[in-house]
C-alpha cells in the first residue's frame, strides 16, 4: 500500500459511514471513498440533505489489502480495535455499515446483507457506550446492481438513519 486511509469528516458527526477497505483511488489519495463507489456515496449523503463534511467516513481496514482482496477475518480482527476507538471518539448517533464485510465485522454475525439490512442493530463499545448500527448495501455493489429495487432498499435504510440522527426526510 501507499497511504494509510484513516478516515475523514466531522469528528463530532451524528452519522458515521464505515466501509470495508481502501481501494486503489483511496490508497493513492489517502482519503476514504473517493473512487467510483465514493462518488455514489457522496450522492447518497447529499440526498440525505447533508454535506460530505458533515458526516464521518472511514473503513474497517485502514490500508489497502494486497490485490484488493476482500479482507480476511484475521485482517478485520486486527483492524477492529482501531475502528472501535474511532467510533468511541466520534460518538455518532448512528453508524451505517456499507456492505457485508463491514456489517459482519461490527455486528459479529455471519448473516447475509438481505437479513442484516433494513433494521437497527446495536453494538457495545469497549468503553460500554452503545451505538446504533444500520447495515446497508455497499455503493460498489449498488453500482454493479443498479436496480430500482436495490436503490429503494438503500434509500429506505438511509431514511431510518436520518430519522434517528434527527434529520427526517
Ligand atoms: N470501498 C470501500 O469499502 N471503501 C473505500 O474507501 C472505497 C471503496
Amino acid at each position: 500500500f501507499t497511504n494509510i486511509v484513516f478516515g475523514e469528516g466531522d469528528p463530532r458527526a451524528a452519522i458515521m459511514f464505515v466501509g470495508e477497505a481502501p481501494g486503489e483511488d483511496e490508497d493513492l489519495s489517502g482519503r476514504p471513498f473517493v473512487g467510483r463507489a465514493g462518488q455514489l456515496l457522496d450522492k447518497m449523503i447529499v440526498a440525505m440533505g447533508l454535506a460530505r463534511e458533515a458526516v464521518y467516513i472511514c473503513n474497517v481496514l485502514k490500508v489497502r489489502p494486497p490485490n484488493n482482496a476482500t479482507p480476511t477475518l484475521e485482517e478485520t480482527a486486527a483492524s477492529k480495535p482501531y475502528l472501535l476507538e474511532q467510533i468511541d471518539i466520534v460518538c455518532p448517533r448512528a453508524i451505517v455499515t456499507l456492505g457485508k464485510s463491514a456489517s459482519q465485522c461490527l455486528l459479529e454475525i455471519g448473516d447475509s446483507m438481505g437479513s442484516m439490512r433494513g433494521r437497527w442493530h446495536q453494538i457495545r463499545l469497549p468503553t460500554g457506550r452503545v451505538v446504533a448500527v444500520m447495515p446497508t448495501f455497499h455503493p460498489a455493489y449498488l453500482l454493479r446492481s443498479y436496480t430500482a429495487e436495490n436503490r429503494q432498499k438503500v434509500w429506505s435504510d438511509l431514511k431510518m438513519v436520518m430519522e434517528r440522527a434527527g434529520r427526517p426526510a
